[in-house]
């Protein structure tokens, strides 16, 4: 077996910080100068340096001065074939699409262009610390397959599959129930559990799917339960609004999910901006998530996504932040938690009682401000215990896959460095309070720069040039 080791300063967690309230690094483990051991790419030992070093005297050693190591970060929701879309001017979420997306993603049906894309999806995304996505994809099998290929070359961990649509989409876009089905059983055999890929079924959304698409999903779900289930929900009010037509017998959006079975652990809906706390309590109590796309939701105009709502102990949902990439004008996840903190800020001049008395709502407003321990744990542990693969990434236990990212604190715009100096009068995080005020820091004033290395399954997959 191949033994390696990473010597530097390690942030990642344990626990749910809203669950330790006052106390959030209690969530958090820390080491100032720690020691991960890397056996044949999964961690194998992890701690403080003078621990485990004596554990393994032998072991070579790469060390890692002057940065901060996380876990790689999770993107719960993002778009394959969306690269070259990214910031399209001036539509909300359904003639975007019409306008801007399906265009652009029937170019995925031919191999050498979802290649070319696949270049630079990949690229983007370990420059972005990204070592684990949820993806969609196009309606056109090769979209798929180059994704998955890809992947595997280049040994992210990815869930996905063929997106379908077979309403409400040009004919030149849509595939009817029995291709999708088709491609989605070939593709399941060739590349569910095949190196790091898992098969996900992914109808786009239920204003673009009938009820025959749904009774696929059902059947496919049925046939092969470990499968996940991808899509989107309750994201722009035009969409939610013109769903339940579509849909007899169903009376919100996620009613339409259910009805074909498909709400339950490994159930990912995209967006929820507009859930009612009846949804949230039955997508609760069913073990299924949301993901929350803040970048996304403000550059759309979809909304502001209730974030202390989602959080609620009386019907806590599982959460994925994600950058729901070309919705979402960025691609790292850092621009992620930004916005997710500034969504939270908006939501709370509303929750304060002081534009309408009557909806003032501490509680809710507490929950809703995205600390550095509630958004770090978000892109990592976090997203990864929402998609069910918290046995396989996440955080530095042993026996997980390691995949991790370095950060440089000073590696943002010209003001970073200076502002850092404020924080860190030592030069570098001692303690993790520190810790958490330089990665505070990270995702309000820096940016994709802090990235400097990424790594997966304990190999450099990235350095910044
Ligand atoms: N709903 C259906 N398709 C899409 C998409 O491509 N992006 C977003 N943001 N929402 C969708
Ligand atoms: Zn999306």
């Amino acid at each position: 077996m191949a033994t390696t080791a990473v010597r530097g300063t390690f942030l990642d967690f344990v626990d749910d910080p809203w669950r330790h309230v006052g106390a959030e690094q209690e969530s958090a483990r820390f080491h100032a100068d720690g020691l991960l051991v890397i056996s044949d790419g999964r961690v194998a030992d992890f701690g403080p340096y003078a621990e485990v070093r004596a554990r393994h005297p032998q072991v070579p050693v790469t060390e890692i001065a002057d940065r901060l190591i996380l876990p790689g970060f999770v993107d719960g929701h993002i778009h394959f074939p969306q690269t070259r879309v990214l910031g399209a001017y001036g539509e909300q979420l359904l003639p975007w699409l019409q306008k801007s997306v399906f265009p652009e993603e029937r170019k995925y049906a031919d191999r050498e262009y979802a290649q070319l894309g696949g270049q630079h999806f990949f690229d983007n995304l370990l420059a972005s610390g990204t070592t684990t996505i949820q993806a969609f994809t196009s309606s056109a099998p090769v979209c798929t397959e180059e994704l998955f290929l890809e992947a595997t070359r280049r040994n992210l961990r990815v869930i996905s599959g063929i997106t379908a649509i077979d309403q409400n989409a040009p004919d030149w876009f849509t595939i009817s129930p029995a291709d999708f089905e088709a491609a989605a059983k070939d593709q399941i055999a060739r590349f569910h559990r095949q190196g790091r890929n898992l098969y996900a079924i992914t109808p786009r959304f239920a204003f673009g799917a009938t009820e025959e698409l749904f009774r696929t999903c059902q059947r496919l779900k049925h046939e092969y339960p470990d499968l996940w289930v991808h899509t989107h929900i309750s994201e722009n009010p035009a969409e939610v609004r013109g769903v339940p037509p579509l849909h007899p017998g169903c009376t919100d959006y996620l009613s339409v999910y259910e009805k074909f079975d498909l709400v339950g652990p490994k159930f990912t809906g995209g967006h929820g901006v507009w859930l009612t706390n009846d949804e949230f309590r039955r997508l609760s109590a069913s073990g299924g998530a949301v993901t929350f796309c803040p970048c996304s939701n403000l550059y759309l105009g979809s909304g502001l996504f209730r974030l202390g709502r989602a959080t609620d102990p009386e019907h806590r949902v599982k959460l994925t932040f994600g950058t729901d990439m070309g919705g979402g004008n960025r691609f790292s996840m850092l621009n992620v938690l930004e916005d997710a903190y500034k969504v939270g800020m908006l939501n709370n001049t509303l929750l304060d009682g002081s534009v309408v008395p009557s909806e003032q709502d501490l509680a809710e407003s507490e929950r809703n401000k995205l600390s550095p321990y509630r958004a770090f744990y978000s892109i990592t542990l976090g997203g990864a215990q929402a998609l069910e693969i918290d046995d396989l990434v996440g955080n530095f236990d042993v026996g997980k896959e390691a995949d991790f990212v370095v950060l440089d604190w000073n590696g943002g715009p010209p003001a970073t460095a200076w502002h850092m100096s404020l924080l860190l009068p030592d030069g570098a995080p001692r303690t993790m309070q520190d810790a958490a005020e330089v990665l505070f820091g990270i995702m309000m004033v820096g940016d994709e720069r802090a990235v400097e290395q990424t790594w997966l399954m304990g190999e450099r997959a990235y350095r910044k040039p």
